[in-house]
């Protein structure tokens, strides 16, 4: 197959594969990317399809075992020579991919191949679609919030791992947004086994933070969060960065998430008082509302607030 000056455009198959927040690409041995870190993929064999190939380009230069999920995007890449002439023709079609084995090594045309954060793609000088495909795929992962569409020059909100350092950013959210009086310093949770945390971040500043709580906390405690799991014990968002969507963001990935750490045909519960400003949230993601005798049955104790559940399935979607 001829890739130099094609007769016909070539098709090229990418895989966009991210896991824990990163992204694997790769750096390229041959033109017309040599040198470069790309997105892993190679040229579509006779007889393959789309997905295979984007499963056979990720193993041979990777070394990763993937999955395709979710189709990110049809793109042209159309080089021209000194001449004007068309150099190189690829109509290039992009999956969202999983990891299911394998250790990361660079192989076949990769001289190099790592992980990337969202944060450490941006400072490579990628082709507009290349980072707007890489973007997309991070935020399908639920790994990247991008409130202000991520168009060049706006700020970009990541979202990532709250780590223990986040403490007490992740305090100042909890009490910018719930009365003093609140219980819980659900901030507390952070570095604690069997909880996922997640921060929202905008130039460097913690803005918005979620608390799942993975495991049944004690199942014969007096409260329902003790009894139900996993269970949202919490999600905020500092008032001024409220209604531009970090918090659809977070609870999109705590969503996601949650559903790679817990069991299949886990459900994810929460407790909806009216103080609770997250209803539409919640409505959007397709919770729906436990009668009271089902939460009876299944927990032993009769709820004070409104009880939700979301089987849990990723990816999660919302309906806007
Ligand atoms: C609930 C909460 C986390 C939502 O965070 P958020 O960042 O404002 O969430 P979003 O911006 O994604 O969505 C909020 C609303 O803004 C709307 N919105 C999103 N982007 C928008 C935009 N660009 N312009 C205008 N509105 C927008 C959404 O449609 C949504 O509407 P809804 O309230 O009808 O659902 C936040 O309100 C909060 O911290 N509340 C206090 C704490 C709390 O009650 N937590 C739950 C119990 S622990």
């Amino acid at each position: 197959m001829k890739r130099e000056y094609p007769e016909t455009p070539l098709i090229g198959v990418g895989a966009i594969i991210v896991e824990a927040q990163r992204v694997v690409l790769v750096k390229r041995g041959h033109p017309p990317l040599a040198g470069e870190w790309s997105i892993p993929g190679g040229v579509l064999e006779v007889g393959e399809t789309l997905r295979e190939a984007a499963v056979r380009e990720a193993l041979e230069e990777t070394g990763l075992a993937v999955e395709p999920a979710d189709l990110l995007g049809v793109y042209d890449r159309i080089l021209h020579d000194d001449e004007g002439r068309t150099h190189y023709h690829y109509v290039l079609i992009d999956f969202r991919c999983r990891r299911v084995g394998g250790d990361l090594k660079a192989a076949s045309d990769a001289d190099e191949a790592r992980w990337f954060t969202a944060q450490e793609v941006a400072q490579l000088a990628l082709a507009e679609d290349t980072a707007e495909v890489i973007r997309l795929g991070f935020e399908r992962a639920g790994c990247l919030l991008t409130p202000n569409q991520g168009t060049r020059g706006q700020p970009m909100v990541f979202m990532r791992e709250a780590e223990l350092m986040d403490t007490e950013a992740a305090g100042v959210v909890r009490s910018r947004v719930l009365p003093d009086t609140h219980p819980y310093h659900y901030e507390l949770n952070i570095g604690k086994p069997d909880t996922l945390n997640l921060v929202a971040v905008e130039n460097g500043v913690v803005v918005g933070f979620v608390s799942v709580l993975l495991k049944k906390w004690n199942a014969n405690g007096d409260h329902l969060w003790q009894r139900l799991a996993p269970y949202l014990a919490f999600i905020g968002v500092l008032p001024g960065k409220q209604h531009c969507g970090i918090g659809t963001s977070l609870f999109c990935s705590a969503i996601e998430m949650t559903a790679q750490l817990c069991p299949a045909g886990s459900s994810l519960f929460l407790e909806h008082r009216p103080e609770n400003t997250a209803a539409g949230l919640y409505a959007r993601s397709g919770f729906r509302t436990m009668a009271k005798d089902e939460v009876l049955a299944l927990t032993g104790l009769q709820p004070k607030g409104s009880v939700m559940c979301l089987s849990l399935q990723p990816p999660c979607s919302f309906s806007t």
